[in-house]
């Protein structure tokens, strides 16, 4: 884990507002992601993880505060621009152009993430080339590049989303639940993945639910909850915190097991 040529973090999220009429689904939030870190982020529905996703890749701009990132002002910056300074996401619900053939997603993707894009229309110049072969590479899908998108089964649509994600040649990765509806083994698939990418030097920042998900692969855990931060540290701390097992697992649960977990030593 390092810091940015600068000193400073790869991210910088400060006091991020992020309002919908009178509904604050982002409440002054703040945080910072240092270059290589996986930051796993938890919290129930509604709390606001997919909202803080839409502001950081410049979909839905902040109503307050700022985001920088590599030392860029991003907080009003297109979805496009932020795409080029280094930043990439996956969705929570499975997106793809559903008539397009793996390989040409992640292409559209590539050519969307060229911030100089030499060759007009879909052509690829020999960079994003190699850009879509790496990502097709490490998210296991070369195989079964001629299928059309439509018909993967919901493992692979998951690996397409991230696969074109990669093939933009981002610093950061942003995932939204990306192994939402997996069984167990699929889960371990994405968790060999994140592994490679975080080897690799990546920095994430993945949303999830599943906990075993979460606290496996994050350095650092943040959790929502109406907006706010709630938690923020090692992933092993959350049991041991009362307000995050009281989220989780309803009002009182954590006077519950901390009987519990005193009755038996
Ligand atoms: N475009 C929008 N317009 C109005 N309200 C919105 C919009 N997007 C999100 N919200 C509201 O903002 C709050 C946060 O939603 P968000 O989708 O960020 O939650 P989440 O933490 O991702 O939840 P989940 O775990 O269910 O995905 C919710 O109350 C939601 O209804
Ligand atoms: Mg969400």
């Amino acid at each position: 884990m390092t810091e940015t040529a600068a000193g400073r973090p790869l991210l910088e999220v400060t006091a991020v507002t992020k309002s919908f009429g009178a509904l604050v689904a982002v409440n002054r939030l703040s945080f910072t992601l240092n270059e290589g870190e996986v930051l796993g982020i938890g919290g129930p529905n509604g709390a606001g993880k997919t909202t803080l996703f839409e502001v950081i890749s410049g979909l839905s701009p902040a109503t307050a505060g700022s985001i920088r990132f590599a030392g860029q002002d991003i907080t009003r910056a297109s979805a496009e621009a932020i795409c080029h300074a280094g930043i990439a996401r996956t969705f929570q619900l499975n997106a793809a152009f559903d008539s397009l053939t793996v390989q040409e997603n992640v292409e559209v993707a590539a050519q969307f993430g060229r911030a100089n894009r030499a060759v007009p229309g879909l052509r690829l110049d020999r960079h994003a080339r190699a850009a879509v072969e790496t990502a097709l590479e490490i998210t296991g899908l070369t195989e079964r590049r001629n299928r059309v998108a439509a018909k993967l089964p919901v493992i692979d649509r998951k690996l397409l989303m991230i696969a074109g994600a990669l093939a933009t040649e981002p610093r950061l990765v942003l995932m939204d639940e990306p192994v939402g509806g997996l069984t167990p083994g699929e889960i371990d698939r994405i968790v060999a993945l994140v592994e490679r990418l975080r080897a690799a030097g990546r920095s994430i920042i993945l949303i999830e639910h599943v906990m075993r998900f979460l606290v496996q692969l994050s350095d650092r855990v943040l959790i929502l909850h109406h907006g706010e931060k709630i938690y923020e540290g090692a992933p092993k701390g959350l049991v041991q915190d009362a307000q995050v097992v009281d989220v989780y697992l309803g009002q009182g649960a954590s006077k519950r097991l901390a009987t519990y977990l005193e009755s038996r030593t």
